[in-house]
């Protein structure tokens, strides 16, 4: 692992600059709570901020707008020369562009984009070091628990070898609600939809899109390697049922989605997607929205951040710590960041069979799966659950091909409603 050198150290802030001078590109729900945020008065503030333009796609009125003035015109945000960009678009195009245009400015930018990051990140932070300018996103991953400034300014704290995370707080609101409450996933998706916990296309979010995208970034901070979000073997929770849950509560565990991933010097192995976690799991008891990250050292010491996940409100306010940072602190030295692939882990499963594959008996089903090289360690009895006939059980350690193909090989496995879900260890 490169440690990189600590250059970085604090410069004590510059009380004499009269104020900051943003320029903000998007006024969605996190640019309309910059905006917000820095109109209001705050004691704490080091120096006053003022948006001197915001990018907008049309034009809007109103009283939550009116004192933000507005262009359509990109171009018009270099306008005035702005301290500092806050990039607050979202997805690749038109934020790269600009992105690149203010590092060539010179110009420091703050983003809490992780799609940009993880499909560009290594020319914008490439771009950025070559200029000296700071280009800072610590809103792009669990936006309101601010880790990754604080990581990149000590390398040896990074001597981290694998990490577990909650890192999408839509998915881990319905996965909880399924548990605790029951209820068809897709009604569960709606009431978080009317909550706005959900977006009104919630794709990227429920098939694990976005968390993957996370997972790069983090991957970039704790691994010093590039992979590509394409390159994480990605499953979403859309075929998790309410009964999925409380079994594997009966099972000793209960379901997240997560992100996980481990390295070493010659490989990566990642994946995004539901998993079985033991109740003694770190990130087992997070709720509703919430995120949470574990994080293991080359030691072996565990570190755990939890709190809110993202919120326009959450978001902007480590936004606006990022700009004091950009301007305040002298940049981190600059990782150096191999290209990496990344394979799927091999990790124990947790598998429900149902219709007509769960009238198959314990011993019958132990044995043809034993001949797979499938052991199974744990299992329920067939039942009725939550309206679901199915059984469900656990396996050891084996790849997802060996699984699916012992799987098929089960009598009536084509008629049930098959599901399986990787398992992770309390340590991992
Ligand atoms: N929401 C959160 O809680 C949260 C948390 C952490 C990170 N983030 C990240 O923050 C970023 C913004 O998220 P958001 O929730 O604020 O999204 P949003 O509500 O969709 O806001 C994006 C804004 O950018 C505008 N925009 C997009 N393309 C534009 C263009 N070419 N020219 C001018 N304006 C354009 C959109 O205008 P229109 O309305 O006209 O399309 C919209 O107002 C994303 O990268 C997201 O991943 C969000």
């Amino acid at each position: 692992m490169t440690i990189p050198q600590l250059v970085s150290s604090f410069v004590p802030c510059d009380r004499t600059r009269p104020e900051i001078r943003l320029a903000l590109l998007g006024l969605g729900r996190v640019g309309s709570a910059v905006a917000a945020l820095v109109h209001e008065p705050f004691a704490g503030r080091p120096v006053p901020m003022r948006i001197i333009t915001a990018l907008v796609r049309t034009e809007r009125r109103g009283p939550s707008h009116a004192s933000t003035p507005s262009t359509t015109d990109p171009s018009a945000i270099f306008d005035g020369d702005p301290d500092v960009i806050v990039e607050a678009l979202g997805g690749l195009e038109p934020a790269r562009t600009l992105v690149l245009e203010a590092i060539r400015r010179g110009i420091p930018v703050v983003t809490a984009n992780k799609s940009l990051l993880a499909h560009h990140g290594g020319e914008l932070l490439d771009a950025a070091a070559r200029a000296g300018v700071p280009l800072r996103y610590e809103a792009s991953v669990i936006a309101g628990v601010p880790f990754l400034g604080m990581f990149a300014r000590r390398p040896y704290a990074s001597r981290i070898h694998s990490l577990c995370g909650l890192v999408n707080g839509t998915t881990n609101y319905i996965v909880s609600e399924l548990d605790v409450r029951g209820g068809d996933y897709l009604d569960v998706l709606a009431e978080a939809q009317r909550r706005g916990l959900a977006e009104p296309d919630p794709t990227k979010d429920v098939d694990g899109i976005d968390a993957a995208e996370k997972l790069c970034v983090l991957l970039r901070q704790f691994a010093a390697r590039a992979v590509r979000p394409e390159q994480i073997a990605t499953t979403g929770i859309s075929r998790l049922h309410a009964a999925d849950l409380v079994q594997a509560r009966e099972l000793g565990g209960t379901i997240k989605p997560v992100v996980a991933a481990q390295w070493s010097e010659a490989s990566v192995t990642a994946f995004a997607g539901p998993a079985f976690l033991p109740s003694n799991h770190a990130l087992a008891r997070l709720q509703g929205a919430a995120n949470g990250l574990s994080l293991r050292d080359v030691e072996g010491h565990r570190l755990c951040f939890t709190g809110p996940g993202a919120g326009p409100r959450a978001t902007a306010v480590t936004v606006l710590d990022d700009v004091v940072e950009s301007l305040y602190e002298t940049p981190a030295p600059a990782l150096t960041v191999r290209p990496a692939s990344s394979a799927a882990p091999e990790t124990g499963w947790f598998v429900r069979l149902g219709g007509a594959a769960a009238t198959i008996g314990a011993r019958e089903r132990d044995a043809l799966l034993e001949r797979e090289g499938v052991g199974v360690t744990r299992s329920t009895d067939r039942r009725t659950c939550r309206g679901l006939d199915a059984q469900w059980f656990v396996t050891r350690p084996i790849e997802q091909s060996r699984l699916d193909l012992a799987l098929r090989a089960l009598p009536h496995a084509h008629t049930g409603p098959i599901l399986s879900v990787r398992t992770l260890d309390a340590d991992v």
